[in-house]
């Protein structure tokens, strides 16, 4: 069929736009005094009960995430991608069908931690899934394109947000709509994904060789017999016996000196990720818009729609720049520059708008805040969000790569789920003190990259070897690859030698 790939691509993406929904939604939601009233909570109450609340509504999402990313791969090994990815959809409808018909807290918080379970499961086995289905040509971009699903799914949950709040009246379907619409993408996945194909590398595991030809055919919409599909029989058999071979020993392979430097510098990035304070602002935007003197809950929304507006725009700038001249390490740190001045001048600027009298009207100052908040999108999103994503996809030898990738993952959410605890609490008690403490954060990342992080646009899996080989201190090695010879390569499918 000839657009098979593309269509089981398509299917299997929603798993992305289900994460960027959901972990997006409750942000509006939690500026809707009938989410508390209804679940039996008084949203007038003392300030740090409600931000306690908040924080466990927000993070019981993340917790689950953490479980679902470590505990999935057994069934993806055991069972294939196809299964594991149907069970854990299954497990997130059931969450968002819990979060949309509860009558309590406890409810809320248990549909919150099961469907963040199968959010966190389908963030492993989503984009393995796809790159182990996808051509070859399309692979290098796999991780633009998961984060490009992520913040448009985190886009479309702020306008649903706004929709409800600007069109009904305070009600109960104001906060239910929004949640109840996350089944939507969950029961497209429920749906789709067993009439797609299975995955090419499982398959060849199993040792279901004629399967994986016949799929191979149909993926690429080739004879079976075609030369093209039993050169990528041949190169997927080729790399499972590689891993296989050297499968003893693998656990100690990890504490390997090039090995646990990759390691580390893959749980940093991705701690570092969450410290940015994207999610601090992908949950409470309109809690911070709210601070910096917008009217009412409807613009403090609003401009949380915009907010996910710029950050699709600068995920698909960061499509184009990826694999220009910039690479991974400057990127990186220029991203780290453009947030660190946002969150000052952000923070300086709230600084001086808690100053003035409660309820004044927004000022200049208010503007620039609210500008601050989309340059730091701006900033994150072409550098921080992807990048992490897919330097962790390539930095780590392929016989410790899901290990590798799994705990990595793992660190995102449980740093997502303590960023999301902690920013209510940080933004009622120290206020503009939340800025300067990310934008400290941000100078950080970009030392830690500036020293440590080598090159690694364009290279392959081999070449990441001596790479990471060559000494601890980054900066005093050029890896950089001309950006016309990675395209040259790219075409052919290869990598640079
Ligand atoms: C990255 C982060 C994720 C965040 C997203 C959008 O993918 O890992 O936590 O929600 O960017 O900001």
């Amino acid at each position: 069929m000839k657009y098979l790939a593309l269509i089981a691509t398509t299917i299997a993406c929603f798993g992305g736009f289900l994460f960027g929904y959901d972990t997006g939604v409750i942000s509006s939601v939690l500026v809707m005094p009938t989410f508390f009233t209804d679940l039996g909570i008084d949203p007038k109450a003392q300030s740090a009960y409600v931000a306690d609340v908040k924080g466990n509504v927000v993070a019981l999402l993340q917790a689950g995430c953490c479980a679902g990313a470590l505990l999935i791969n057994v069934f993806a090994d055991r069972w294939g991608r196809k299964f594991a990815i149907v069970f854990s959809s299954i497990i997130f409808t059931i969450g968002g069908i819990l979060q949309t018909v509860a009558t309590n807290m406890s409810m809320m918080l248990a549909g919150r931690f099961i469907a963040g379970f199968g959010v966190g499961a389908n963030s492993m086995l989503v984009p393995m899934y796809v790159a182990e289905i996808a051509p070859r040509k399309l692979r290098g971009r796999l991780g633009t394109l998961w984060q490009f699903l992520i913040v448009v799914g985190i886009m479309v949950s702020y306008w649903v947000g706004y929709g409800c709040l600007h069109n009904l009246s305070p009600s109960s379907s104001q906060w239910k709509i929004p949640l109840g619409l996350q089944i939507v993408p969950g029961a497209i996945l429920v749906i789709g994904i067993p009439f797609m194909p299975e995955s090419l590398r499982w398959l060849a595991i199993r040792d279901k060789n004629e399967q994986c030809r016949k799929t191979i055919a149909r993926l690429r919409d080739l004879p079976e017999e075609d030369p093209l599909v039993t050169q990528e029989m041949e190169e997927i058999a080729a790399a499972i016996e590689l891993e296989r071979e050297s499968k003893s020993g693998r656990f100690s392979e990890i504490f390997q000196s090039g090995n646990l430097r990759r390691l580390f510098i893959g749980c940093m990035l991705q701690l570092f990720q969450q410290w940015t304070g994207t999610n601090a602002i992908n949950y409470y935007a309109p809690q911070i818009f709210n601070s910096i003197g917008l009217s009412s809950a409807e613009t403090d929304v609003l401009a949380t729609g915009v907010y996910g507006i710029v950050k699709v725009v600068f995920v698909f700038v960061s499509f184009f720049m990826v694999d220009t001249k910039l690479g991974r390490r400057r990127t990186l740190m220029i991203g780290s520059v453009i947030m660190c001045a946002a969150f000052y001048i952000l923070g300086g600027m709230i600084f001086m708008i808690l100053k003035e009298p409660k309820g004044s009207p927004v000022g200049a100052k208010g503007y620039v805040a609210i500008i601050m908040v989309y340059c730091f999108a701006i900033g994150y999103e072409f550098s921080w969000g992807p990048i992490v994503w897919i330097v962790c996809s390539e930095i780590y030898p392929t016989r410790i790569r899901a290990m590798c990738l799994s705990l990595t993952t793992a660190i995102n959410w449980a740093m997502n789920a303590t960023i999301a605890k902690a920013t209510p609490v940080m933004l009622a008690n120290i206020t503009y003190g939340t800025y300067f403490l990310f934008g400290s954060f941000a100078v950080v990342m970009g030392v830690f990259v500036y020293f440590f992080l080598p090159e690694t646009r364009g290279r392959s899996l081999e070449q990441m070897d001596e790479i990471f080989n060559r000494g601890i201190f980054a900066f005093r090695y050029d890896n950089s690859v001309p950006t016309e010879k990675i395209r040259e390569a790219e075409e052919k499918g290869e990598y640079i030698e």
